[in-house]
């Protein structure tokens, strides 16, 4: 596990460690896709108007479309060197957009073949904020690296953490990647107290069965959609968003 002190710079931890262990150079993402705005994490981020001023040559960046299986077969055919596969399993600032399940499916099947890591970028969808610990889990993928954030500081503290495969972790990385302000005691110790409540959030949420916490956890969405059947509404737990 490496700590960070912003999403943006837990994208960028993980996107050195792609470069290290795979030895790739071209990291896949989706359209709409948004990682953040620091210099590495920017690349990856769709919106244009933020990318184009500050586009970089260094490392090459394709993006897919969402739920397109052919692009993605396409793209995967067309990468020499991939490093990577980052998403969102539920796109944040892309307008509250799920990925599809078999699309995710398959996208972690690829990576596997190739053998580069799928990077779950976990920063609005994590620690229980769409119903289950991960949202990766709940679509049915087991993501290499997951990026954590957000939630993480208890609204209190700037905490971020990039967990990565013990099997693929490289040990020279301790040393290749460091930050004076990242994994200080405050916020180690915030995060800790985040996970300890949500812990026993998720087990009064299993005792008591309260409406408040259904909704919170994402157990909601099925009685608001079974209430306004005929509005439609995107993603889940407090990743939600009524429209088409
Ligand atoms: C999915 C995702 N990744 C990364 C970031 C960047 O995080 P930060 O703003 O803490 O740098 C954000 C911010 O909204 C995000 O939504």
């Amino acid at each position: 596990m490496t700590f960070g002190n912003s999403g943006s710079e837990a994208v960028e931890i993980a996107m050195k460690h792609a470069l290290l262990e795979t030895g790739g150079q071209t990291f896949l993402t989706l359209d709409g896709a948004f990682h953040g705005k620091t210099l590495g994490a920017l690349q990856l981020t769709s919106n244009k108007a933020l990318r184009r001023p500050f586009a970089l040559r260094g490392f090459r960046v394709r993006r897919v479309r969402p739920n397109d299986m052919q692009h993605l077969e396409a793209t995967f055919t067309s990468v020499r060197r991939p490093a990577g596969f980052f998403f969102e399993p539920i796109q944040g600032e892309g307008g509250v957009r799920p990925v599809g399940r078999e699309f995710l499916g398959r996208i972690a099947e690829l990576c596997a073949e190739h053998r580069i890591p799928l990077i779950a970028d976990e920063y609005q969808t994590g620690l229980g904020r769409t119903g289950s610990f991960l949202a990766s889990h709940a679509f049915g993928v087991r993501p290499d690296y997951i990026i954590l954030s957000k939630a993480l500081g208890g609204g209190i503290a700037k905490i971020s953490a990039v967990l990565i495969d013990r099997r693929r972790y490289r040990a020279e990385f301790d040393l290749l990647h460091s930050s004076t302000f990242a994994s200080d005691g405050f916020s180690c110790g915030v995060g800790l107290k985040f996970l300890e409540m949500l812990e026993d959030a998720f087990a009064t949420f299993a005792r008591s069965f309260n409406r408040e916490l259904m909704w919170r956890s994402g157990w909601g969405v099925s009685l608001y959609r079974w209430d306004n059947s005929r509005r439609s509404l995107r993603g889940t737990g407090e990743a939600l968003r009524r429209g088409g």
